[in-house]
């Protein structure tokens, strides 16, 4: 046995079944300010003093949510106290798109698929979060989503197995190289939840489950992830949470997972809830033999009752597990924080400009007619710059943030008055609110989380005022969208629509025949349909976080092109939803032409779709060799050539189809994508490979994968709606 090993050994050997208990739970612990909040059932005056008298008996092995480096101290020197064998507390906390330094939305950042700035942020933030004391995070998650009214869409990267499953391994490379343990959630199935309502029951075949939901979760796992978070909700009528089949037997038996499992927040406690157990007591048993390590509580932890349980073989298991991740971290040696130091590694200047590259890199050019982007600055006298969110700092920076500095948040505004400089006048007005009703979230409660619309707002005559600043404007820009809390979790809606009267505002604006360019602020896609056929230039922004501002001027005038491209395809109305590209054909397309009678059936955008300065062509689309067998690596080249009149990034996206085989294959399906740039005029060979793992599918009677002889289309090109089109064969063995 290794020293490493022998110490958790000694370890385990010296606690009592009670410290035991402890190192496998996980306290909340809210420094933040609040009050009671009746959604999570807890009195954050009460809270805190629970979790310290936790800490001093040894019953806390892990904490939740404490980010001040002081603070963290404190506590860590109050857990080590507490227990007898000084065992160090875990400190986790939910850095999902950047600490301090404030990435763009994680669906954003996959809309850039551009893996190393994906890699690059998440490092930053491990390296943010390590600084303070926090050595793990519950991200990526990595939920495949094709409903987005579900408003944790915004969370993970999108629809599609394939560039889910790239994005999940460069975010745990990510945070991995910056120190701490990345945890990808919400194992598994939580994208599917019924009607889009959080939390709700996911009922999903065996065939999507491998062939879709699974995969981002294997290959993060891959990827060297160290843990998994799992999910609230019941999949095909059994809470994930206790399941036994998704924690054990898939995670480990099959996939060799080696980390340590936590559950969502009172998710073993849930399990009672669900009807899956008769007691707290049970429920802490079914949890753990399923197969979850430690419990997340908010208050009163289940796994309290695990002495009791008469399974202490698996209640060694997963303390030596949790102890391992603590010896990893070299938290035995070295358990405190540098709090000097931590500021120094907030403030680093390089972690700025790594998110406003990322912000860059993620914008979504939907429609450029006319080529009105860039804006020439120099030849513009005014700008008129409108909108709820134009100067809205809170929502520049998105949801599930809780560290950030407003101070030094860029909004677009402010972006843009500093790159045109005094001599462009620039002119702001809201118009409208995002919304005249309020939306409660679950995160009112930490500070400085609540929307900006101002309070005894005049909206008839911001409104007027606004379209009398467009007016006398040479150009128009108008911020719109969804405030950052009415997306992410607990934050679903049943209509796609722009909140409140930004669609109105926006009309008006065009109606005044100033050249508009439209901005969206966003985590879904929202219903464009007016803005996509009358306004000339539409860019999606997301929510672009702390250096946001900067990055949309950036693209907006040209000093950079933008290349992002749809993570998730764009419906024209939430009726449409779900919609996605690799569904299956059963009819022939002129049959299945008209398949709603009130509304096309196809979407406002495709998956893939993202325009950018330059023009791209596709030709010479070859496979070698053009047939294979079955175990073979074919090789699909392209050649792209720019012949626009700007330098442009362009993401090189390869599609497949299946001809026929023992299952219906989708229509098309995402196989390889390359971000590129490209100068005008210049041409580039782009390669994929296209190996047995590219085409092997599960298949639901057979219960494995399998691979067909078979005929495969090959598509490349800008998006998924690429023409450009080959054929290869698979042979039989
Ligand atoms: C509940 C959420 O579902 C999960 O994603 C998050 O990590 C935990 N709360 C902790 O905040």
């Amino acid at each position: 046995m290794t020293h490493e090993g022998e110490r958790v050994e000694a370890l385990l050997a010296g606690l009592t079944p009670q410290e035991k208990a402890g190192q496998l739970t996980q306290y909340f612990y809210f420094t933040l300010p609040g009050e009671a909040d009746p959604a999570l059932g807890v009195d954050a005056g009460e809270q805190p003093r629970e979790v310290e008298a936790a800490l001093a008996r040894g019953g806390a092995g892990a904490l939740l949510f404490v980010t001040d480096p002081a603070e963290i101290n404190r506590l860590q020197r109050l857990g080590i106290e507490g227990n007898r064998l000084g065992v160090p507390v875990l400190f986790g906390f939910d850095v999902i798109h950047g600490l301090r330094t404030i990435f763009p939305v994680p669906i954003a950042m996959a809309a850039s698929w551009d893996l190393e700035t994906i890699e690059r942020g998440q490092a930053v933030a491990g390296r943010e979060a390590r600084a303070v004391g926090i050595h793990w995070t519950f991200a990526p998650m990595v939920d495949i989503a094709r409903d987005p009214r579900w408003g944790r869409i915004i969370e993970g990267a999108g629809e599609d197995p394939f560039l889910g499953a790239a994005v999940a391994a460069a975010q745990v490379r990510g945070f991995q190289s910056g120190g701490i343990i990345a945890g990808p959630k919400h194992f598994a199935g939580y994208g599917a939840a019924l009607g889009g309502r959080d939390y709700d029951e996911a009922n999903i075949s065996e065939y999507e489950l491998w062939n879709t939901y699974l995969p981002p979760f294997r290959a993060a796992v891959e990827a060297g992830a160290g843990n998994i978070m799992t999910a609230y909700m019941d999949l095909n009528g059994v809470p994930a949470s206790g399941s036994h089949w998704l924690l054990t037997k898939v995670l480990r038996d099959t996939w060799g997972f080696e980390g340590f499992v936590v559950s969502d927040a009172n998710a073993v406690k849930n399990l009672e809830t669900h009807g899956f157990a008769a007691t707290p007591a049970e429920a802490a048993s079914r949890g753990l033999l399923a197969g979850v390590d430690l419990e997340m509580a908010v208050s009163e932890p289940v796994y309290v009752h695990l002495p009791a349980a008469g399974i202490d073989d698996a209640v060694d298991v997963s303390v030596r597990r949790v102890l391992a991740a603590k010896q990893r971290l070299g938290l035995f040696d070295e358990p405190y924080v540098d709090e000097d130091r931590a500021r120094e590694v907030l403030a680093d200047p390089a972690h700025r400009e790594a998110a406003r590259v990322a912000a860059r890199r993620s914008a979504v050019l939907l429609r450029n007619e006319g080529d009105l982007l860039p804006l020439d600055a120099g030849a513009l006298g005014s700008i008129a710059v409108l909108g709820p969110l134009a100067d809205s700092k809170r929502d520049t920076l998105g949801p599930w943030v809780f560290d950030f500095d407003l101070d030094e948040t860029v909004t677009v505004l402010e972006g843009i008055r500093r790159a045109v400089g005094d001599g462009v006048r620039v002119e702001h007005a809201r118009g409208v609110a995002v919304s005249q009703r309020t939306y409660p979230s679950m995160f009112d409660m930490f500070g400085g989380n609540r929307p900006e619309d101002p309070a005894g707002f005049d909206e008839e005559a911001e409104f007027a005022r606004a379209v009398e600043v467009a007016a006398a404007a040479d150009v128009a820009v108008v911020v719109a969208g969804e405030h950052q809390n009415m997306i992410g979790e607990a934050a679903s809606r049943s209509s796609l629509e722009l909140p409140g009267r930004q669609l109105e505002l926006i009309q008006a604006v065009v109606a005044t025949g100033t050249p508009t360019v439209l901005l969206v602020m966003n985590g879904r896609p929202l219903d464009l349909r007016w803005p996509a056929g009358h306004v000339p230039a539409i860019l999606d922004i997301w929510y672009p976080g702390s250096q946001g501002g900067h990055a949309v001027a950036d693209l907006l005038f040209g000093a950079h092109a933008p290349g992002g491209k749809l993570p998730f395809t764009w419906p024209r109305t939430v009726g449409q939803v779900p919609m996605f590209l690799g569904h299956t054909r059963s009819h022939e397309p002129q049959h299945q032409f008209k398949r709603y009678w009130d509304e096309e059936s196809t979407p406002l955008f495709p998956f893939g779709h993202g325009l950018g300065y330059g023009r791209f062509t596709y030709d010479g689309l070859t496979v070698e060799p053009a047939t294979a067998g079955p175990d073979d690596t074919v090789t699909v080249s392209v050649d792209v050539t720019n012949t626009g009149q700007r330098t442009s990034p362009e993401v090189v996206q390869l599609y497949l189809h299946q001809r026929h085989g023992r299952a219906s294959r989708p229509v098309r399906e995402l196989k390889g994508f390359e971000r590129i740039e490209l100068n005008p005029g210049e041409t580039r060979r782009v390669s994929f490979t296209v190996g047995p793992r590219q085409r092997q599918y599960w298949h639901p009677a057979v219960r494995d994968w399998v691979l067909d002889a078979a005929t495969f289309d090959v598509w490349a090109g800008g998006s998924s709606s690429a023409t450009l089109t080959t054929t290869f064969e698979i042979r039989e063995p």
